[in-house]
């Protein structure tokens, strides 16, 4: 039991943005926080957190509470769980006995893993600086590979003595239970003998993302080849191989604030690497990088960067690693090392910022690594040269956004010297086959069930100061339920050879909507436009287009009525806002590029005398730290407000 003077100050102490911030990547907006949903898989942020009133909110899921819930819900953590996080979090004590054996067995499973982690962790930490064998094999073996003292202790690494069973008779006699250091992986059980798993191993622990020890590596200091380098925990109730990173801990503020992360192959390339002042960096270690994975780095960043060895192995595990992380919609670079070294062995080889410039010199973008690496392979051989074609957009084909994958079908063409028609007929293949793989696998199962979008979002939005959105919403909606699988074209930045080059793309009409959504990263006011939005664009993602049943007959009443009246009314393109330069689009075509153009600048211009009005309200009141960031803001929303009235002529404002 915890006295609840301690609960009091435990939930005191804790920050619900700081708490939660460990798990969601968040950005301020105005008074609170927002992120992605981390209990859906949305695009577009609707997970909120409020620092004044303690709780956060989640529209896509319905799911809301204070920071405990937001530990049980998340974490599957139970109330006692999340207060001891809390409480260890923010170091505050809990007054509790020796652990006796009825104490142990109370606790769930999780949190009796959780002890003996950490109990394992400090015994082979104090083994490797303070007994005689720890340092003379563990420590000594760290140092000559160039570790810092300090570096060694960041990573809390060990070693786990000789012997049969050196740590399972002092965890027995500390009051540790054997069935907790067998499901641990600790301790190994044959008959009714007991005994040491990671014997003579210099240990690596692994930490989940809150910091908390959860598994560990161990690798032999044997060269003997029939010995396997390293051995790494099983898996338990607090340990999913799949959905960890080595490293994910100390990386995680590194890669927001950078916006980028790097990955590398082991443990020791993570250290090297910090050593060498890269933090940003994480290891799938122990596993081939799998997707769980890739979502846990899309909390913090969109930019990957693998860091591999040059060898066969590393490039094709590299090839496998571009895939899945375009799958995740993240952009990918390759940064391959001379054959044979990984960074580890590199790093030390060249000063840290010899480092840094290679890796920066050598990153290359997926498309660009994989053509040339195929290249050299096909080598004027033309049957080989048309399997690395498709070998390219097949990679090409597994980016979800279609706009994205138009402009690397581009780069591509240059690239390769193949017609963008060619490669897009070969796209279109992939992509085809893809869905009807899917056809097929579904066809045996009932359909999933659609996906409710949110239903009640608490307080009613009003409009700030005169300011709505509403029309504008219901314009957007319109369009895309009138014209969303009509064709407009837009135009895209894209860089090539660090030039930027404008490029003319033809994509739907609902396409360019929901990625104007995104890009802007503002929620649709209206809780039912939103979730007609995000229903659709869960089609969009498949490929296909909705049909309006999926709106008219969707199970929720307030989203299929809507959805029912704005494809009930008569909706004509029409030039109804005049732009500056007087040109009345003539051919429907013409039309609607300018009417969906219009409907989003339209919106946007709301929003942003939405966020004027809410920053001028609190430059009000803030303090003078505030002050300026508020100003900054101010005029950053100015700006914008500029460009769109630009673009509208002055006349609408
Ligand atoms: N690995 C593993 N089991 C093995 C070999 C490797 O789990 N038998 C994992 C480890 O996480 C290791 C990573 O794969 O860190 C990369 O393997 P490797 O490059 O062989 O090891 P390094 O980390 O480079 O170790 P060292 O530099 O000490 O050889
Ligand atoms: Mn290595």
């Amino acid at each position: 039991m915890i006295p609840q003077q301690t609960i009091d100050r435990i939930l005191d102490a804790a920050l619900i943005e700081e708490v939660v911030g460990e798990f969601v990547q968040l950005k301020r907006s105005g008074s609170s926080f927002k992120g992605l949903s981390p209990f859906s898989n949305e695009k577009t942020p609707s997970f909120y957190v409020s620092p004044a009133k303690g709780i956060f909110k989640d529209f896509s899921s319905g799911k809301g509470g204070n920071v405990i819930s937001f530990l049980m819900e998340h974490e599957r953590m139970t109330y006692p769980e999340a207060l001891r996080f809390l409480a260890d979090k923010y170091s505050i004590e809990i007054e509790e006995q020796q652990p006796s054996e009825e104490a142990v067995a109370e606790r769930s499973e999780r949190e009796n893993l959780s002890v003996v982690m950490s109990y394992a962790q400090k015994f082979f930490t104090d083994e490797l600086w303070n007994s005689d064998e720890g340092k003379a094999v563990g420590l000594s073996y760290f140092q000559q590979r160039g570790f810092r003292d300090d570096i060694i202790n960041k990573f809390q690494l060990g070693y786990h003595p000789e012997g049969w069973e050196n740590f399972t008779k002092k965890a027995l006699a500390d009051g540790y239970q054997k069935d907790y250091l067998i499901s641990a992986g600790l301790t190994k059980q044959k008959d009714d003998r007991l005994y040491d798993f990671f014997r003579g191993r210099v240990i690596f622990p692994i930490r989940n993302i809150a910091g908390k020890v959860i598994a560990f590596g161990g690798r032999t200091l044997k060269s003997d080849k029939k010995i396997a380098k390293y051995f790494n925990s099983p898996e338990h109730a607090l340990y999913n191989k799949s959905k960890v990173l080595y490293g994910i801990y100390f990386a995680k503020n590194v890669m927001v604030k950078q916006d980028q992360c790097y990955l590398v192959e082991g443990y020791t390339d993570v250290i090297a690497l910090h050593q060498a002042g890269v933090e940003n960096v994480v290891s799938s270690s122990g596993t081939s990088l799998t997707e769980g994975q890739i979502k846990l780095i899309k909390r913090y960043t969109n930019n990957i960067t693998m860091l591999y060895d040059g060898d066969a192995a590393g490039i094709k595990a590299s090839f496998r690693g571009i895939d899945l992380i375009l799958a995740q919609g993240l952009n990918v670079k390759v940064v391959l090392f001379p054959d044979g070294e990984d960074p580890d062995s590199f790093s030390r080889k060249v000063s840290s910022t010899e480092l840094q410039d290679y890796i920066a010199k050598a990153s290359k973008d997926f498309l660009t690594f994989k053509t040339d690496i195929l290249l050299e392979d096909a080598q004027g051989d033309p049957i080989k040269r048309a399997q690395l074609i498709r070998q390219v957009v097949e990679s090409i084909s597994r980016i979800p956004d279609g706009i994205q994958r138009s402009v690397y079908v581009q780069a591509c063409s240059s690239q390769l010297n193949v017609s963008e028609q060619v490669l897009n007929s070969e796209l279109n293949k992939i992509l085809r086959s893809g869905v009807q793989k899917q056809h097929r696998e579904s066809s045996s199962m009932p359909p999933p069930p659609l996906p409710l979008p949110p239903m009640e979002y608490g307080e009613e939005q009003k409009p700030k100061g005169g300011y709505q959105t509403e029309p504008q919403e219901r314009d957007l909606i319109r369009l895309l339920m009138h014209y969303g699988n009509f064709p407009v074209q837009v135009e895209v930045e894209s860089q090539e050879e660090g030039q930027n080059q404008v490029i003319k793309l033809e994509i739907s009409v609902a396409e360019y909507l929901c990625s104007e959504l995104q890009a802007d990263q503002f929620n649709l006011k209206n809780p039912v436009y939103g979730g007609i939005v995000s229903l659709y664009e869960s089609y969009l993602k498949k490929e296909e287009f909705p049909d309006s049943k999926v709106f008219t007959l969707n199970s929720d009443q307030k989203l299929s009525s809507t959805a029912a009246e704005i494809l009930a009314e008569e909706y004509e393109l029409s030039a109804n806002w005049e732009t500056k330069h007087q040109i009345y689009p003539e051919t429907e075509d013409m039309k609607l590029n300018k009417a969906v153009r219009d409907c989003v600048n339209r919106l946007k211009l709301s929003n942003v005398m939405i966020m004027i009005h809410e920053v001028q309200e609190e430059i009000k009141t803030v303090n003078e730290d505030d002050l300026l960031i508020c100003l900054d803001r101010k005029r950053k929303l100015d700006k914008v407000k500029q460009e769109l009235s630009k673009y509208f002529g002055s006349s609408v404002l």
